[in-house]
């Protein structure tokens, strides 16, 4: 911490010797501006720490209750499930099972209007972290689409709008605007949220901004999906000694419970390639799940990629990491008013359900439908190489305060304990575009 505020009050000299009023601050300048500056910015220093420790201080770690309306809609949600379940001779697949409580019509998680992003919601990507996370993907973006005639940009999932508006913003500035951004989003109610977000803050450009149904069909430009795959539903396998097994979900009374199948082909051929590249066979009594609808997409979006870059943001790790023996369990993550858990049978339809991505998989697919790795990286890479220093170098001009809070957003996209280092940025390219330069400082390709 102490470096850190000798790091900002460096950094607050730096900024006062650029003001344009003329205030210097060197060690021969005016040391009583100095000092009056100094002890400004260490009171408002002083008070962040005493919130933030409040804050801390009141913090619950007991698991939350949902209210009433949330506790109503996930009775609805489970009442769907178990009809689901009776309809289909007494279990569904637990793909089955995430793929309703986040997506069935007008009921999942997702389609319904639970607040899911922020701090009302149960979690927090890395666009609602900070707009510099946005500001900073627009570069590697710009870098792209001035390498192509008439590229657009193609969101998947945009979330809150958020990242949509501040790529599209930072574009404007830029100069390198797209001929269109057009996004897919599944969810009715967020696409309304989208909407909003983006006419409040970027009104002149709403004639670029277009919602689709679908994918396009044959695509110049750059494509963006954050935290989108982790959102696939996922099938849960066990090997045994016998063979592998699929974890399906039943009733259990109130609630539900997992038993476990004999594994159709399907799941038995993603496994056996599984255990293929590992080089040996997944011990018996050893658990984890597999994602068909990732290598679907990906394929999907090679088909419709003619010339350009889709990056791909997301917290995974490759097939090796994946599937380590310590690894037994999965990668399966549920947030629920910012508490992460491991158990997705609970709270159908009110808490987001994930799953970390094998971006090995992703790799394969994508050179199977003819799109190239052009980069891989941890986000704290990937955004310094994309110009996080320039984008800070800018906001330099901000009060104190402002540097402070930006400096804590920073550090959130960035440490390896926090963003930095789980979530990555894998790039896909096809039809010559260009390599981005953001994977100058780390490329981590041959690891997956
Ligand atoms: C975890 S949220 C991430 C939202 C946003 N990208 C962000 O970073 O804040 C997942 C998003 O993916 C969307 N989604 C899930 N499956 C999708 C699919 N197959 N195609 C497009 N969007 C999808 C969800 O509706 C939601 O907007």
């Amino acid at each position: 911490m102490n470096r850190n505020l000798r790091a900002l009050i460096v950094q607050a000299c730096h900024n006062s010797r650029a003001d344009p009023s003329g205030s210097t601050c060197n060690e021969y300048g005016s040391a009583g501006q100095v000092v009056v500056w100094h002890r400004e910015f260490l009171v408002g220093y002083l008070k962040l720490i005493l919130k933030e420790f409040t804050i801390h201080m009141q913090h619950d770690d007991r698991f939350p209750e949902p209210d009433s309306a949330s506790a109503a809609h996930s009775q609805r949600v489970a009442e769907f499930m178990r009809e689901r379940i009776a309809a289909a001779g007494g279990s569904i697949s637990f793909a089955e099972f995430m793929q309703h409580a986040l997506y069935a019509p007008g009921l999942g998680y997702y389609v319904a209007g639970a607040s899911k992003f922020g701090v009302a919601g149960d979690f927090v990507t890395a666009p609602e972290v900070s707009r510099v996370f946005g500001r900073v993907v627009a570069r590697p973006v710009a870098e792209v689409l001035a390498g192509l005639d008439d590229g657009a940009v193609f969101e998947y999932g945009a979330g809150s709008g958020r990242l949509a508006a501040d790529v599209l913003g930072a574009l404007n500035e830029l100069g390198v605007l797209p001929v269109r951004y057009d996004i897919l989003e599944v969810s009715p109610d967020l696409r309304e949220r989208q909407e909003c977000l983006l006419r409040d803050e970027v009104p002149e450009l709403m004639r670029l901004v277009r919602w689709v149904d679908g994918p396009p069909e044959d695509f110049t430009g750059v494509m963006i999906a954050n935290e989108v795959l982790d959102a696939f539903p996922v099938e849960r396998f066990r090997c045994t000694a016998d063979g592998v097994q699929q974890i399906c979900v039943t009733g259990h009374g109130d609630s539900f419970a997992t038993i476990a199948a004999d594994a159709p082909g399907i799941i038995q051929d993603a496994v056996a390639v599984i255990e293929r590249d590992l080089g040996e066979a997944l011990p018996p009594g050893y658990e984890s799940e597999v994602s068909l609808g990732l290598r679907e997409w990906v394929v999907s979006l090679g088909t419709t990629l003619r010339q350009g870059v889709a990056f791909l943001f997301d917290y995974g790790v490759s097939r090796r990491e994946y599937y380590a023996p310590d690894r037994d369990g999965g990668w399966l993550r549920c947030h629920f008013r910012h508490h992460a858990h491991g158990d997705a049978l609970i709270l159908p339809g009110i808490q987001d359900i994930t799953a970390w991505v094998d971006f090995t998989a992703v790799a394969e697919a994508a050179v199977a439908s003819g799109m190239e790795v052009a980069g891989f990286a941890p986000q704290a890479q990937f955004l310094m190489g994309g110009g996080l220093d320039l984008e800070l170098q800018s906001m330099e001009s901000l009060p104190a305060k402002a540097q402070l809070e930006l400096s804590a957003q920073v550090k959130t996209l960035t440490l390896p304990g926090a963003m930095g280092e789980n979530f990555k940025c894998m790039a896909l390219r096809r039809g010559g575009a260009k390599v981005p330069s953001a994977f100058r400082l780390t490329d981590r390709t041959h690891t997956l």
